[in-house]
Formats: structure tokens, C-alpha cells, sequence
């Protein structure tokens, strides 16, 4: 495994191959977590590893230079995937100073003991030479968390992006070139809709300021390393981040009796008149991952429910309250479903649409058990209306 960046610049990182859960994200491809390692008259490592993962870090780092060389620690962010592991580097680096801005600073005093650490705040822009090479820190607020920064190796033209332009996706491969570029845009853009999309401001705001860079390298905390491809997922993070429909129509639906999924396939139907593209969700056999993956670029949105207990059906309140928390921008939709003898679950799924600002097409289209004709062609006419949302995007 070819782990060399540049001369005397490392990836240290753990490849995780088997996890499936990152809270709540299903990572069907594994994950790696990236530490780099920059070696020169004073050698820094940049990030760590996750807590279980931090023996295995320290032999990489070993494998390059002993420990008592490294001289300085960069955390560009204090989530625990990268932060965890800093305890057991902080114990085993004796002559290492820790360097993040302010926040982290405090972030990581609420995670660790960090009493006994030697801490040195960077600011904003900020250069520190280790030799021949400089790291110059930036600021990178709420992408995406408060205290998130990014490093930049100025001769080098490196930047280690921290999460931004990061996959969960474990491989041998540690460079996009050597990788499949289908399965590392399918998961940049899954990791985007997950965990990147409710800030799309800040990611802006980013890349404006570091749109000056002299970029050979982007080197995330997560996935492959870019360096043949990076105009590929730039390009990508400028449509991702205003939410930029593409001409897509997703119907996710939750039935009890077959009733609700009656009516959306009607809808799906309706959409197909058109020349678009329809995904049919059922949302009780589709992870929460994927469907919002579906959605972040999608111009027009259904959301089916069966009422149960004069509710909305729980699995798709699952899936709503997810929707809801990661904001995705600017789509048409409307709810609809079968209920018995209150309209509960059509009425509740729209509510949801409201809090995410999505422009009613329709009223919730309700149905007392069975659609019958009526009803299937009011579904299929709001799928066209959907399609035609879509057909403008
Ligand atoms: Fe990969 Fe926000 O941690």
C-alpha cells in the first residue's frame, strides 16, 4: 500500500474495515480514519485516529520515526473519530506540543483530560515553520463542527481538508487516482447528504477563502486522498452545497396494508409520464442514509404514510426528523397516505414538509383505506405535478 504523499509526508492513518454504524450512518464501505504525518527538522502528525484505534497509529508513526520525534500534534477537530486516539499519542509523544485554535482547545478539555498536555493555540492563518516546510492553520467554523480547522502545507501545496471532501470508504488504495471513482463519488456524495449538508454556508464561506490555495493535494480525514481528481469533487461540493436539484422526483413511502404503497406508485407513475428521473422508496426496507442521500439533489419530494395510532407510521417519523435535521434546500412536495378513520399519518408527514420549507405542490392527498380509481389518478396527476417541478430544475 503506497502510503507515501510527498517526500517525508506519510499517511498514518487506520483503515476500518468493518464498521457499518457511524452514529446513525450506515457505512457500507467501511471507513478509514487519515493521520498524516509530516517529517522534516520538526515532525508533526496532523489528526488522530478513533480511541480504539491508537496502537495502531502509533506504529505507523514509529514505523517513520520514533516517538520521541514527533514535536507537535495538529487537531483540526475534536470529534472523537479523529480526537479519540489523542490521549494514548499525547502519553506516548513525551516532547509533542498540541496545536488547534481556541475552541478545540476547549472542545478537547470537555472530551479529555488534558491537564497534562502541552497545548499551544494557533490562530486564524497562522504559519509555524518545521524547517524547510510550513504549516499555516485556517479556520474552517461549522464545517462542521464550531472548532473545525483545516491545515495547509505551503511548499508542499497539501491541504489536510479534515472531513470536508472526506468518504467513508475503506480501501487499499490511498490516492483517487488508484481508486474506482464511481464508488468514491457515490460516497463523498453520501457522506456530504449525511453529515456536510446543513452547512452549505460555511462550506461556501470555505471554499471561497481557500480558493486561493496552490491545491496539489487535498488530504481529508476520511477515504482516498485527492490528487488527479479534485476538480471532480470541487465541482461536486458547488452543487451539493446550494442543495442544486438535478431533474429528480423521490417518492419514499411507509404502508401498512399495501394501501399507502398503492398510492406510490401511483405517484411514481405519475412522475414517469414525464421524462425525469422517479426513485420509489419504501422507507422500511431503505436505510435512512440512503434516502437522504436520494433527496439532497432531487427537485421534487413525496412522503407516504399510513396512520397508526392515530400517528404518523414510526419508521417514517424516523425518517422525517432525519430529513429535518440535515435541511435539505429549495424542493416542491407534498405528504400523502391511506388511514382508516383519521388522516393522521398524511397530515403529520406534511407538517414535516412545512418545517423543511418544501413548496406544497398539493394539500395532503388522504385516502380512507383503499385508493380506488379516484384517488389513483389524483396520485398519478400530483406525481405529474411533482415531474413538472422537476423538469424546470
Ligand atoms: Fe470525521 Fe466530524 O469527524
Amino acid at each position: 500500500m503506497n502510503t507515501v504523499l510527498t517526500d517525508n509526508v506519510f499517511w498514518v492513518g487506520y483503515i476500518d474495515w468493518p464498521v457499518r454504524d457511524f452514529h446513525g450512518y450506515k457505512t457500507v464501505r467501511g471507513s478509514t480514519y487519515n493521520a498524516y504525518l509530516v517529517v522534516d527538522e520538526k515532525t508533526a502528525l496532523i489528526d488522530a485516529v478513533k480511541a480504539p484505534y491508537a496502537a495502531e497509529l502509533l506504529a505507523q508513526i514509529q514505523a517513520r520515526v520514533p516517538l520521541e520525534k514527533v514535536d507537535y500534534v495538529v487537531c483540526n477537530h475534536a470529534e472523537p473519530d479523529h480526537s479519540g486516539g489523542l490521549p494514548a499519542v499525547m502519553r506516548a509523544c513525551p516532547n509533542a506540543t498540541l496545536l488547534c485554535n481556541a475552541k478545540c482547545k476547549d472542545a478537547l478539555a470537555r472530551h479529555f483530560d488534558t491537564r497534562g498536555w502541552k497545548i499551544q493555540v494557533v490562530a486564524d492563518t497562522e504559519k509555524l515553520s518545521l524547517g524547510r516546510r510550513t504549516l499555516q492553520f485556517f479556520d474552517t467554523p461549522m464545517v462542521h463542527w464550531p472548532e473545525s480547522m483545516v491545515t495547509y502545507l505551503v511548499e508542499e501545496g497539501i491541504l489536510f481538508s479534515m472531513d470536508a471532501f472526506g468518504q467513508h470508504y475503506a480501501s487499499g488504495f490511498r490516492f483517487d487516482d488508484e481508486s474506482d471513482m464511481c464508488e468514491v463519488m457515490q460516497e463523498a456524495k453520501t457522506y456530504y447528504a449525511n453529515i456536510v449538508l446543513p452547512y452549505g454556508r460555511p462550506v461556501a464561506a470555505t471554499l471561497a477563502r481557500l480558493g486561493g490555495l496552490t491545491l496539489k493535494m487535498v488530504a481529508p480525514s476520511h477515504g482516498v486522498i485527492w490528487r488527479s481528481h479534485f476538480g471532480r469533487i470541487l465541482a461536486a461540493y458547488q452543487e451539493w452545497m446550494v442543495c442544486k436539484p438535478a431533474r429528480k422526483v423521490v417518492v419514499a413511502y411507509c404502508s401498512m396494508w399495501g394501501s399507502t404503497r398503492a398510492m406510490a406508485e401511483a405517484v411514481a407513475a405519475g412522475a414517469q409520464a414525464l421524462p425525469v428521473e422517479v426513485k420509489l422508496i419504501n422507507v422500511d426496507a431503505t436505510h435512512d442514509t440512503q434516502i437522504v442521500t436520494e433527496v439532497m439533489d432531487c427537485a421534487a419530494f413525496a412522503a407516504g404514510s399510513a396512520t397508526l395510532n392515530m400517528g404518523i407510521m414510526p419508521r417514517m417519523a424516523a425518517t422525517l426528523t432525519y430529513l429535518r435535521g440535515l435541511k435539505p434546500q429549495g424542493k416542491a412536495g407534498f405528504a400523502f397516505g391511506s388511514h382508516g378513520w383519521a388522516a393522521k399519518g398524511s397530515e403529520e408527514a406534511a407538517r414535516y414538509l412545512d418545517a423543511m420549507q418544501m413548496k406544497p405542490v398539493r394539500e395532503p392527498l388522504a385516502c380512507r383505506f383503499a385508493p380506488d380509481a379516484e384517488v389513483l389518478e389524483a396520485c398519478r396527476a400530483a406525481g405529474r405535478a411533482l415531474a413538472e417541478v422537476a423538469q424546470r430544475a
